[in-house]
């Protein structure tokens, strides 16, 4: 009798444990100390790398954190951005959002060399990715959060998917709201997450039409966008996405916006007489608002369908899928 209580006993603590453990091990759970123990230096290595990036030049930072966005758009965050065409598969690389726009694979490389240095085999692009975000739009001046780790790499990518689910610059408000919708981002997370253009620079391409034809504009603005953005030619001229401070993360996107001074049609469509006027406007009074609920909304862009467990691999090189 003694014994069968003391079996049952343990059958039962055996049911609940595994009942804790298993979510962690199969579901779409990510955790801060992944690899707390497996890889105990990983986050002090992408900070010193980023802080290079950034000295070697500011607009990196940026260009990463575009790089997540477009990432975790395109069937998750699982570093299928990363991939180069593979002989099974055209890569995300060359789909229209990234071609000759998307940048600084390099960095990501860099990283990725460092830490399997430290910790061969064990930490994902994908996590890289994340933490290398977060890091530089903190060393511009942005606010930090906890990343939550334990993302796995894609084995394929989707061309497809990136030319149709990353927006366009010249989409108006009720598609970019639907487009993030899909991504399980509310509007206020959209345009949130759109104050990622208080850094970094586009082409004139993206902007053209806004600068030469959209009638809710600055006209000193256009104007000078004009003056290094010709209406044929010139193509890839760039122009800070926020005029006054590029490489240094604040709410003067929000501050351009309300007077009409936003670079592309999508930005300028978040302050249009339209459901986000009210938001924008805090935001552009309020940059510790826009920090709290830019935090927030990166990890939730972060959390977007992972590959956890034994899903996806840990890529070697970021750029490849493993051969073995
Ligand atoms: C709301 C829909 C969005 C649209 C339509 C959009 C569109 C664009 C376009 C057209 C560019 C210029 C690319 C080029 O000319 O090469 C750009 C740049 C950029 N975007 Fe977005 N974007 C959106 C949302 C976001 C979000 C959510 C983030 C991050 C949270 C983000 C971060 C950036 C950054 C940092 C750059 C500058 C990159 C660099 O300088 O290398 N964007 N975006
Ligand atoms: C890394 O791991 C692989 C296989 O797990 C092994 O072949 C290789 O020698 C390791 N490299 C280092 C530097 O430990
Ligand atoms: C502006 O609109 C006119 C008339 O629709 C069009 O012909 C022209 O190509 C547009 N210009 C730009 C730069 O988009
Ligand atoms: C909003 O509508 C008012 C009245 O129609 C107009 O004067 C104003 O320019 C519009 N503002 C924006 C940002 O479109």
């Amino acid at each position: 009798m003694r014994i069968f209580l003391v079996t049952v006993f343990i059958n039962i603590s055996l049911v609940l444990l595994l009942a804790c453990i298993w979510p962690h091990a199969n579901a779409q759970q990510l955790s801060p100390t992944f690899y707390a123990r497996r890889c105990p230096n990983l986050q002090n290595i992408v900070r010193v790398a980023m802080r290079q990036a950034l000295n070697r030049e500011l607009r990196l930072g940026a260009s990463i954190l575009r790089l997540f966005f477009h990432d975790c758009f395109v069937n998750g965050c699982d570093a299928s951005i990363l991939l180069d065409d593979m002989a099974t598969f055209t890569g995300e690389k060359n789909a229209f959002p990234n071609r000759n726009s998307a940048r600084g694979f390099e960095v990501i490389d860099t990283i990725k060399t460092r830490v399997e240095a430290a910790c061969n085999n064990t930490v994902s692009c994908a996590d890289i990715l994340a933490l290398a975000t977060r890091d530089g739009v903190f060393l511009l001046g942005g606010p930090s959060w906890t990343v939550a780790l334990g993302r796995r790499d894609a084995t394929t990518a989707s061309q497809s998917a990136a030319n149709s689910q990353i927006p366009s610059p010249f989409a108006d408000l009720s598609t970019l709201i639907s487009m993030f919708r899909a991504k399980g981002l509310s509007p206020g997370d959209m345009t949130a997450l759109s104050g990622g253009h208080t850094i970094g620079q586009a082409q004139c391409f993206t902007f053209r039409t806004r600068i030469y034809n959209d009638t809710n504009i600055n006209g000193n603005f256009a104007a000078a966008r004009r003056a290094n953005c010709p209406p044929t030619g010139g193509d890839a001229k760039l122009a800070p996405l926020d005029i006054q401070t590029p490489n240094r993360f604040g709410n003067n996107y929000y501050q351009n916006l309300v007077v009409q001074r936003g670079l592309l049609h999508s930005d300028q469509v978040l302050f249009n007489n339209g459901s986000q006027d009210a938001l924008v406007r805090t935001y552009s009074a309020n940059n510790v608002a826009f920090y709290k609920d830019f935090a927030a909304a990166m990890v939730k862009l972060g959390n977007i369908s992972p590959l956890t467990g034994t899903s996806g691999q840990i890529r070697k090189n970021c750029r490849l899928v493993n051969v073995d």
